[in-house]
């Protein structure tokens, strides 16, 4: 045993520390702080690919990460200089899931009570926002989604965040951004591994299948949080 590692077993306390700091820390937190450092990532690899096209979040809810991709944009010009213009999109109907499939039932979603308010949502996001484009779609995607990216102004994508949780909500994202997607768009997936890790349910079946239909490849990028993953189109 080197010298350190034997000095280290001496001074129990230090993990005893470590270990009940991470006991108490809430999974939430954990899973926020990791979905901030992969959106800082995924705006810097973008930037530096000079990936031209839009930032989509599918699931605003109070505008958390919504503000923060924001202000990440805002701020990386102090490390890549001016990059191409983007703006900002973000779609959610304010009033939660609405009527889901009785498939998508899930334990914790049904638990938590996602409903927020566009007002103060919008009020929270102009205060960041200064002069980003962005704009706030209201709306269940069955219905806010129909009429395609153009008629919002979506020419590309540059970012896809999928956080609507359920196959449905995600399925008719993706097919929203078909048309928009190219190499080199990133694509968030949150709650990856819902459903007990069923790769057929959840966001991971409505992916699974968007990709095989329209044949496009995907690199893993990285993971996050509580079950968070990232993908690069590679190839379409
Ligand atoms: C987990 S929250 C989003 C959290 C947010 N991205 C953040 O990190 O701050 C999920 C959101 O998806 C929205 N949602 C789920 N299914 C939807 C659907 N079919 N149409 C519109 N919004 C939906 C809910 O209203 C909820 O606000």
């Amino acid at each position: 045993m080197s010298d350190t590692v034997s000095l280290l077993t001496k001074f129990n306390f230090l993990q005893n520390f470590a270990s009940l700091i991470s006991a108490w820390i809430n999974p939430a937190i954990i899973h926020n702080l990791e979905k901030y450092h992969i959106l800082k990532k995924v705006h810097y690899l973008t930037a530096i690919e000079n990936i031209e096209g839009d930032y989509l979040e599918f699931g605003v809810f109070t505008g958390s990460s919504f503000c923060h991709s924001i202000r990440v944009h805002q701020m990386q010009k102090k490390y890549c200089g001016e990059h191409t213009a983007m703006k900002f999109y973000g779609f959610d109907s304010f009033s939660g899931f609405g009527s889901m499939e009785s498939d998508e039932n899930h334990p914790f979603y049904s638990q938590v009570d996602f409903n927020s308010n566009i007002e103060y949502v919008e009020k929270r996001i102009r205060r960041v926002a200064k002069n980003t484009e962005y704009k706030l779609v209201e709306g269940y995607f069955q219905d806010s989604l129909t009429s395609g990216p153009k008629s919002y102004g979506i020419d590309k994508s540059k970012i896809i965040f999928i956080d609507s949780d359920t196959f449905s909500s995600a399925a008719q994202a993706f097919e929203f951004c078909s048309t928009t997607i190219q190499q080199g768009t990133y694509i968030i997936l949150d709650d990856h591994f819902s459903y007990c890790g069923d790769i057929n349910r959840g966001v991971a079946g409505a992916f699974k299948e968007f990709i095989e239909k329209r044949e496009i490849e995907v690199r893993l990028v990285f993971h996050y949080g509580m079950g968070g993953s990232v993908y690069v189109v590679s190839n379409m």
